[in-house]
């Protein structure tokens, strides 16, 4: 019979791998080095961030097939394990039998052995999985999901889907995707010359979802925590490194929690989630960190970050957030060193003024030296839903913001009085027919209420050092961009 070893995965054969059992391996070829008796050929298959040292006796392996084995192409190799002779790995595989499943033409395979910036990598996207960031980005992102799953779980919230089609546009922010089956080209009128959604396939003018929320808080206004983790859609004209028109939001709602609640929520969450990729995201992060470490070798001096990324993780960690009102935020940022000196882009001149990233990123970096979480904003720059203090000007608001990425998390305690609820929907302009569906909870048993919403990338931005937004989602979506 011929050997029909079933496959193990690199990552166990790394971890637990004995000497002279016999195993098969497969996965894509890193890198592959020849002499005239013996190759090494660095294999990964993406369990780990390691590869698995294959050792081929060349005077035995057919020429033809040796010349196949090039970077990119996809193998399937038996052999013994044994100890290696070599450093940087404790086991290495002697090839036995090996067979290319897939060539990679190395004239054609745009990807060599050898740092691509992220700029190349971003136009062969379909590609980029295959690099050493990219594996890492992948499993770090998956443990990431996996630890807010946990976090929740154990606190006994419920996950619940909220739609993705909807007709609301929770933000106000009018930065929706249409959502229509109706011919363009052949657009149907009203006699009064408007388009008729009454022949759209719902029957109304909808679009894609650009948050949860006011789903979730509906299901929150029955059993009382829910999160909802899905993704969302704006299309604001934001060519920034922390923008996607296609984003993941994991969204917390919880009745009977107010503000403070909801920040003591927040934090827990953040740095439960942070100490999670930790523990569990060692070789990975360790590979980003000495990444960002030679990156920050190309800058000057001045601009190099004073912690490493390691350090980073491990302060949000360990230490407690700061709290501080939108009011304190603005005279400490009004008595700056770039609002004196001018050397904000925008001025902070009176309250009311709405915070931009230098801002906020002032405030972490440079004065508190830690995330903050700012609350209590000017109601006028904040969402209709938001609970309205008995000052008459601020909102119980929060955004967490954090070191390199500027906001976070976004989240309130919600307007739960019916009567201030439509007071503040009728001077925005937010019709009350259309959520009326919404005010109905504030008819009928309503309770304080509060929740928030943590951007996914953002999240796995922080975490891995990565400094595009558009290189921490596998396939990004930004304006002019949607390849794949
Ligand atoms: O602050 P935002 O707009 O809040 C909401 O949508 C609320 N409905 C959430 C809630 O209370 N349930 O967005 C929440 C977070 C931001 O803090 C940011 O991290 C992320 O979502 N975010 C984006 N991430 C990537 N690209 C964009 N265009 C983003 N817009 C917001
Ligand atoms: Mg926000």
């Amino acid at each position: 019979m011929v050997d029909k070893l079933k496959r193990t995965k690199i990552k166990q054969i790394l971890s637990q791998g004995k000497s002279g059992e016999k195993l098969c391996a497969k996965g894509w070829v890193r890198t592959k080095r020849e002499s005239k008796n013996v190759a090494f050929v660095a294999l990964n298959d993406g369990s780990t961030i390691k590869n698995l040292q294959l050792v081929l006796d060349v005077p035995n392996v057919d020429e033809s097939l040796l010349r196949k084995i090039t970077t990119g192409a996809s193998i399937s190799a038996i052999g013994k394990l044994a100890e290696s002779q070599g450093s940087g790995q404790s086991v290495e595989l002697l090839v036995e039998s090996i067979e290319v499943l897939g060539e990679a033409n190395p004239d054609e395979y745009p990807l060599q052995p050898k740092r691509h910036s992220l700029e190349f990598l971003r136009e062969i996207a379909h590609l980029r999985p295959r690099t050493n960031t990219f594996g890492a980005l992948f499993r770090i992102q998956h443990e990431m999901a996996y630890a807010i799953h946990t976090f929740f779980h154990n606190k006994g919230f419920y996950h619940i889907h909220t739609p993705i089609l909807t007709a609301s546009d929770a933000e106000g922010a009018g930065e929706t995707f249409k959502v229509t089956t109706l011919d363009l080209n052949d657009v149907p009128k009203t006699p009064e010359g408007e388009i008729d959604y009454k022949q759209d396939f719902f029957e109304k003018e909808t679009n894609l979802t650009v948050s949860g929320q006011l789903e979730g808080e509906l299901a929150a206004l029955a059993v009382s925590e829910i999160y909802t983790f899905g993704p969302t859609f704006r299309a604001e004209n934001s060519n920034t490194t922390r923008h996607l028109a296609e984003f993941w939001m994991m969204e917390p709602e919880m009745a009977f929690y107010d503000l403070e609640d909801n920040m003591d929520l927040a934090e827990e969450m953040l740095r439960y989630v942070v100490k999670h990729a930790l523990e569990h995201c060692e070789d990975d992060l360790e590979f980003l960190n000495k990444r960002l470490l030679d990156e920050e070798k190309q800058k000057p001096q001045n601009q190099r970050s004073e912690l490493s990324l390691l350090e980073r993780l491990q302060f949000v960690a360990e230490n407690e957030f700061e709290r501080v009102s939108y009011t304190e935020a603005i005279e400490i940022l009004k008595r700056s060193k770039p609002n004196q000196k001018k050397k904000f882009q925008f001025l902070i001149e009176e309250w009311g003024a709405d915070l931009q990233s230098e801002h906020e990123r002032f405030l972490v970096e440079k004065h508190f030296k830690k995330p903050v979480i700012l609350y209590n904003y000017p109601k006028d720059i904040k969402a209709f839903y938001m609970r309205q203090n008995d000052d008459d000007k601020t909102v119980a608001a929060m955004d967490v913001l954090f070191p390199g990425i500027g906001e976070i998390v976004g989240g309130s305690q919600r307007e739960e009085r019916q009567g201030k609820l439509e007071q503040r929907m009728d001077e925005m302009n937010i019709p009350r027919e259309e959520l009326n569906w919404y005010l109905d909870t504030r008819r009928f048993g309503t309770v304080p209420h509060s929740g928030f919403g943590l951007g996914f990338e953002r999240m796995i931005q922080f975490v891995s050092g990565m400094g595009n937004i558009r290189d921490v989602i596998p396939f990004p979506r930004t304006p002019g961009n949607c390849e794949f």
